[in-house]
């Protein structure tokens, strides 16, 4: 029985502890600092450590003799804490700091894109607001301006127009936290994807495939925000565009990884834009998906600890075909995330939240993210992003239909969610 150390305090490490929770080969999981969902998992328990407090979580991990840690959130990871777990013996799924650089710097990224002939979106870098205006007054319309670093989804800017454009370069540019450099690239439009693998030392295996609504309203519209709903699987990854994206973007960013120096190792999580030119990397994130790991995990079937640790073994016997499988449920299984009012800009947090303990299907789950317990016990608020209800149907519209009716049945008073997950768009 192994003991695990989940990090991260989300819908996804929550969907985590749960999947673990189920597993024969999993003894107890300490998840830090987790959330009343991931208290609420057997032989669950949760650990009042902060992601970012690198130090007292290796302290613990060795303490305890954990035999493997999960790194949920990208923060850890761009502090390297898989490097200082290393370094004191306990295995880590996920990759070294140098590694997350794929996801901490875009310029990173984007070079490494370039250098390995992988597709993605023409792009310049800029330190200076004039040269980045002049540029994109050079390219047009639609145009999109990234801060270059971690920004949790808001740094990215798709500017309509001179004056919006510039707006932002002065806003990204003139940010004191932020890293003083810009990306400018080419808008692409067509539909997003989330294409997440799992790569160790040896092998590769890929998850199935989901996509998220990253636009905080219906119709695809408002700001973007982490993910207000997925599903999977995603009907418009065939067969056919599964093995390309296997072939020219997931193996050469591997295989590049490797030939740099950095070898990557990890849940390795790219976002593609399916594109009438093809397909495209938008960015890569170095860690499972939010709310993609909530749809993902009630559809697998399989031993995620034993192949985690398979997976970062060195050991040649451990050939592909030996690898602990992953199986997937056929049916579609859709979540839809439960939003405090104003998320992801400002919102109320404390509110109490009804009807949590509404029993439905085996199949239907409602992951905690942003929720905390008060004086009296009760689930309150306590973030943008506050549930995920997940239910599984035969097809994506009885899916979408029961998540639908699990979601109805829990108020607060300032919820907010989308009223199209699951809506695919006219092929
Ligand atoms: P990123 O942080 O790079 O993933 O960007 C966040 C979101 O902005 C993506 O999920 C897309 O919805 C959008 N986006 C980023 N880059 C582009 C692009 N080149 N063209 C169109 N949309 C983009
Ligand atoms: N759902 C998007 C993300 O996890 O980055």
């Amino acid at each position: 029985m192994k003991n695990v150390l989940i990090i991260g305090s989300g819908g996804r490490e929550h969907a985590l502890t749960w999947h673990l929770a189920k597993s024969p080969t999993v003894g107890h999981i300490f998840v830090a600092p987790g959330n009343p969902g991931t208290a609420n998992e057997p032989n669950a328990e949760n650990i009042a450590i902060k992601v970012t407090d690198i130090d007292a979580l290796c302290r613990f991990a060795q303490h305890k003799q954990i035999d493997l840690t999960i790194v949920g959130p990208e923060i850890p990871l761009s502090l390297g804490i898989a490097d200082h777990l290393q370094q004191v013996g306990i295995p880590c799924f996920g990759p070294s700091q140098k590694a997350a650089q794929l996801e901490s710097s875009k310029t990173f990224c984007k070079s490494f894109l370039q250098r390995h002939a992988i597709p993605t979106a023409s792009w310049q870098v800029f330190e200076q607001p004039d040269a980045a205006k002049d540029y994109v007054k050079q390219q047009g319309f639609p145009i999109v301006i990234k801060q270059d670093g971690l920004a949790a989804g808001k740094g990215v800017v798709i500017a309509q127009s001179q004056q919006e454009a510039d707006q932002a370069i002065d806003q990204l540019l003139g940010d004191r936290y932020a890293v003083k450099r810009i990306l400018i690239e080419d808008y692409l439009s067509g539909e997003e994807v989330s294409f997440i693998a799992m790569v160790g030392n040896r092998h590769i295996v890929p998850l199935a495939t989901t996509q998220d609504h990253k636009k905080r309203d219906d119709g695809d519209v408002g700001p973007n925000t982490g993910g207000m709903g997925a599903y999977s699987p995603a009907p418009i990854i065939t067969p056919e565009r599964h093995d390309w994206i296997m072939q020219h973007i997931i193996q050469p960013t591997v295989r590049g990884m490797r030939a740099e120096g950095i070898p990557y190792c990890g849940f390795l999580y790219a976002g593609l834009m399916v594109s009438d030119k093809g397909i495209v990397v938008l960015e890569y994130n170095c860690r499972l998906g939010d709310p993609e790991t909530q749809v993902l995990l009630s559809r697998l079937n399989g031993d995620l600890t034993t192949l985690c640790l398979q997976l970062l073994s060195d050991e040649p016997r451990i050939t592909q075909e030996a690898l602990t499988p992953l199986n997937w449920d056929t049916d579609t299984a859709l979540g839809i995330v439960m939003a405090s009012q104003g998320y992801p800009g400002t919102y109320t947090s404390g509110e109490i939240i009804q009807g949590l303990d509404a029993s439905g299907e085996p199949s239907h789950k409602i992951f905690h993210a942003g929720t905390a317990m008060n004086d009296n016990g009760q689930v309150i608020t306590a973030g943008g992003r506050v549930l995920c209800a997940v239910a599984q149907g035969r097809n994506i519209r009885i899916a979408q239909e029961k998540a639908y009716q699990l979601v109805k049945q829990i108020h607060w008073k300032h919820c907010y969610y989308r009223h199209d997950i699951g809506r695919l768009p006219p092929s």
